[in-house]
């Protein structure tokens, strides 16, 4: 199937010397260009205020340095030359928004006719009102869309407020808050594994699955981030953004379309039936070090690691537990949901070592991080005069298994879909506040945090959360 091309648009990239645009903007519109998905005239202006700003000359330099360093496509031949031509720059702040809104008149004078606007707010999230205000009074917001990067808030008052801001400019569906794990091919091939079959949704509740793992450790530390971590912490960062909203697509009930309305509907359902979170259910984990790392402060308590049992109180979930555990500087980089079915009734077999210490069989697993694998595991008859069984695994892997040419990256995926103007991979206000209501017991009352050394799986109690089962990663322990 074709793939649809957006309207013309013209794109401004808000915090576009910042490193969200080094790192995944700036590539992920290059190749987006090269895979001809882009629209037939569009136009990116680069954006930052007075103190960073760029000529049109340097941002096209920055651009293809980023290209360069961080891109699937390499920034060279005619490709290159017609995406950097498209390349401008323009001045905003909220005093003075003059050059960006003379460089977007200037962008759509040149595309001719009635190009769109699409805003990508890539700036610390204390930021996102002033921007939102500025696009407001300039009237830059007219005929806009607008992408807002995480987190949404940092606690319930917050979101509510910035919701409230980003309403009086925009309306709902004009807005576009940014989960780039939405965006994962392996996160959407929950939804087509699930309801594109027919085979899970009748075992898929707490009549046949025992629990749900949601486990996305990562081995890289903060990264000269310390500014924005040391005040924002893991949970923030990565549990309200990411994995509730991976929890809302493993946990939803069928939607009635693909629709942006149906699809959200449904992940609201699951949010709105998810219980506020017992701290005596949640470990904040520090790794050792982070308190000398520049920036942080000797006695932080912000919490690099977070791991959590989570409810959701609905017919379909009722005493199934979701874990979710996710940190810095631990011992793998993995983007893995486990779910476990019930054992059989009766066990009649003896079973491996192996196989009865892991806790081996009745288990599906999913590998979301890019390109992503599903696997089944369960127990087979081991060759040989006796019934004794052993571990099995049948594995789908995305990489040998389809073309690889029209793959994107989160990111990329996600701006086309704003670009095309369809919500259905992005949160939603209700969402959003939904699920810092959940957490404010957590925000209000956090527990200690627990040292642990880098290169581990966290602090020690993580095996207390997850009695009388146990952690599936690292996988051969
Ligand atoms: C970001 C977080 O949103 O996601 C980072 O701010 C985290 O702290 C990153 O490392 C993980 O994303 P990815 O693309 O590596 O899956």
């Amino acid at each position: 199937m074709a793939s649809p091309r957006p309207d013309d648009h013209v794109i401004i990239l808000f915090g576009a010397t910042g490193d969200l645009a080094k790192r995944k903007l700036l590539p992920g519109l290059f190749h987006l260009a090269k895979a001809g998905l882009m629209p037939e005239n569009y136009r990116v202006i680069g954006s930052a205020p007075a103190q960073f700003a760029l000529s049109d000359e340097d941002f096209r330099k920055h651009a293809k340095d980023a290209v360069r360093e961080f891109g699937s496509s390499k920034p060279t031949g005619a490709a290159w030359d017609a995406f950097a031509s498209a390349l401008h720059f323009g001045a905003a702040d909220p005093k003075d928004p003059g050059p960006l809104v003379a460089a977007v008149q200037a962008a759509e004078k040149e595309i001719g006719g009635k190009a769109r606007r699409i805003f990508h707010l890539a700036v610390p999230p204390g930021a996102f009102g002033s921007v939102v205000g500025l696009l407001g009074d300039s009237g830059l917001a007219e005929n806009a869309r607008v992408i807002i990067e995480k987190p949404f808030g940092t606690d319930l008052a917050s979101a509510r407020a910035l919701n409230k801001a980003v309403h009086a400019v925009f309306d709902e569906s004009q807005v576009f808050r940014i989960d780039h794990f939405l965006g994962k091919e392996s996160v959407d091939n929950i939804l087509a594994l699930r309801f594109a079959n027919g085979f899970l949704e009748p075992i898929w509740n707490r009549d046949h699955i025992s629990h749900v793992q949601i486990d996305v450790p990562e081995t890289i530390g903060i990264e000269g981030r310390a500014e924005f971590f040391e005040g924002t912490g893991t949970f923030r960062d990565m549990i309200v953004t990411h994995l509730f909203q991976v929890l809302g697509f493993v946990a939803m009930e069928p939607p009635t379309s693909l629709s942006a309305k149906s699809l959200r509907d449904e992940k609201q359902k699951v949010f709105d039936a998810m219980q506020p979170l017992d701290v005596a259910h949640v470990v904040r984990g520090q790794y050792r070090g982070f308190r000398a790392e520049p920036g942080v402060s000797p006695k932080s308590q912000t919490e690099t690691f977070a791991a959590l049992r989570v409810e959701v109180d609905n017919w379909r979930w009722a005493g199934v537990h979701f874990y979710l555990r996710t940190g810095k500087s631990l011992g793998q980089r993995r983007q893995t949901i486990t779910v476990t079915l019930k054992g059989p009734t009766l066990r009649m077999f003896p079973v491996s070592t192996r196989a009865s210490r892991e806790g081996w069989g009745n288990q599906l697993v999913i590998d979301f991080d890019d390109p992503g694998w599903i696997a089944t595991r369960f127990l087979a008859k081991e060759p040989g005069p006796v019934m004794r069984l052993g571990e099995a695994e049948m594995t789908f892997r995305y990489a040998d298994s389809f073309l690889r040419a029209h793959e994107l990256e989160g990111y990329e995926r996600l701006i086309l879909e704003a670009m095309l103007g369809d919500q259905s991979l992005f949160t939603r206000s209700d969402g959003i506040e939904r699920l810092w209501e959940i957490s404010t017991p957590l925000l209000e009352n956090p527990p200690p945090v627990e040292l642990y050394s880098p290169g581990s799986w966290g602090p020690d109690s993580i095996h207390r959360l997850i009695a009388p089962h146990r952690w599936y990663l690292p996988d051969n322990h």
